[in-house]
């Protein structure tokens, strides 16, 4: 059930939340700040996490809906965060309708039987939230009830998913996928239509039952030269992007080592693109048309740098974005496990004190 927008006296229009003004590039005015959440940033690298996590697989936490509520909500009031991500994971559509797929500690999804042949089509059968993963909906649902800050819905981009469904458990060279791909364009067409639908279906029931905002991981894209990707891969999530389109909300983009696909993903029909460390904001931003907002992008693994180092990282992303209003601060990736959240605590700090957003040029001297 959506919760239905809060009325809002005409003479006193709500503001928008940083993140959905910055998903938009809208300026902020003076005293805005810059949003910023991270990616995973519920999870092992918080204490409170590890205390309430228990010890089965994540697909147990995720079917307890007051449990997955109290993990999204954990990091929003640790860090100060702008938003916050549903704690779910991108293999739960796939696990929920019967594929056989878990996901093992430490390594990540692992399938018993991996994706091979025509027939396994016949184990993707079409997703139907309400019965599927209700517990995914009352997770959702709590969190529209509780939240101070805009809930990210997401979903695997059909790539990523596929990759795990064909390689069976998390790969470096997707030899496997690739050899699909282009051994049997057919059925890889036909695996990633049903991989889009199934992302539709999920992405359309988190916005209602209470998200505003949706994030699509391709993490692994960036494994594809952009020929491939253009045609392989991009039909497949334009269309996701266009079956969500009509719900009005901020759709991100995101992969890792994606600098050769940045234009590409944009024109899959996003609104924010998500970069990881491997390109500077400023160089990211001629390679997306204007009016595409982005996202990121410290490198994570300088959580571990000293605290100089870090803060100077910190700041040389805000530089180069130069007071642009269409920046979500994040990561390039996930938090790692074993980052200290003090740490991300004294980014999102930095990042409010000292982030622009009201479209004027970063300060004097700064220019990269
Ligand atoms: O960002 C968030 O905090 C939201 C929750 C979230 C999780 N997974 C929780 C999770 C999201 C958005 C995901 C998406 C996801 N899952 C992706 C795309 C994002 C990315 O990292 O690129 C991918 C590739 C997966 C698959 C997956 N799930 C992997 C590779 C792993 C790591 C395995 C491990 O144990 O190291 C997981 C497990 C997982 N998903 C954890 C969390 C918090 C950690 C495991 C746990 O607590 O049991």
């Amino acid at each position: 059930m959506p919760n239905p927008p809060a009325p809002t006296p005409p003479d006193s229009p709500e503001p928008l939340p940083a993140f959905l003004r910055a998903c938009r590039g809208i300026p902020g005015g003076p005293g805005d700040r810059v949003p910023v959440w991270f990616m995973r940033q519920a999870g092992r690298s918080l204490p409170e996490y590890r205390s309430i996590r228990g010890s089965g697989s994540i697909l147990e936490a995720i079917a307890d809906p007051e449990l997955s509520a109290e993990i999204t909500l954990q990091p929003v009031r640790r860090y100060g965060v702008d938003a916050a991500i549903l704690y779910s994971d991108i293999v739960v559509p796939a696990a929920a309708i019967g594929f056989g797929v878990d996901v093992a500690p430490g390594i990540g999804p692992v399938v018993e039987q991996p994706f091979e042949r025509t027939a396994d089509l016949e184990r993707l059968r079409p997703l139907e939230p309400e019965l599927d993963t209700p517990y995914v909906l009352e997770t959702v649902r709590i969190l529209a009830r509780e939240l101070t800050v805009p809930l990210i819905g997401f979903a695997g981009a059909p790539f990523t998913v596929a990759s795990y469904l064909i390689e069976g458990r998390p790969s470096r060279t997707y030899t496997r996928t690739k050899a699909l791909m282009h051994g049997d364009p057919t059925l890889w067409h036909a695996l990633m239509e049903r991989l889009a639908e199934m992302a539709i279906v999920s992405l359309r029931s988190q916005i209602a039952n209470g998200a505003v905002a949706l994030q699509i991981f391709d993490s692994w894209a960036g494994a594809l030269a952009p020929p491939d990707y253009e045609r392989f891969v991009l039909p497949h999530s334009r269309r996701v992007f266009e079956g969500v389109a009509d719900l009005g909300v901020p759709r991100i983009h995101f992969g890792v080592g994606t600098g050769e696909l940045l234009g590409l993903m944009a024109d899959a029909g996003a609104d924010v693109v998500g970069v990881d460390w491997r390109v500077p904001i400023d160089v990211a931003r001629t390679r997306v048309p204007a009016g595409i907002a982005l996202q990121g992008n410290l490198d994570p693994a300088l959580c571990f740098a000293p605290w100089e180092v870090t803060a100077e990282a910190t700041r040389d992303v805000l530089r180069r974005n130069a007071g642009h209003p269409g920046h979500i601060f994040n990561l390039g990736h996930g938090v790692m496990p074993e980052t200290d959240p003090g740490v991300l605590e004294r980014v999102v700090e930095l990042v409010h004190t000292e982030g622009r957003c009201d479209g004027t040029i970063a300060p004097e001297g700064s220019t990269p």
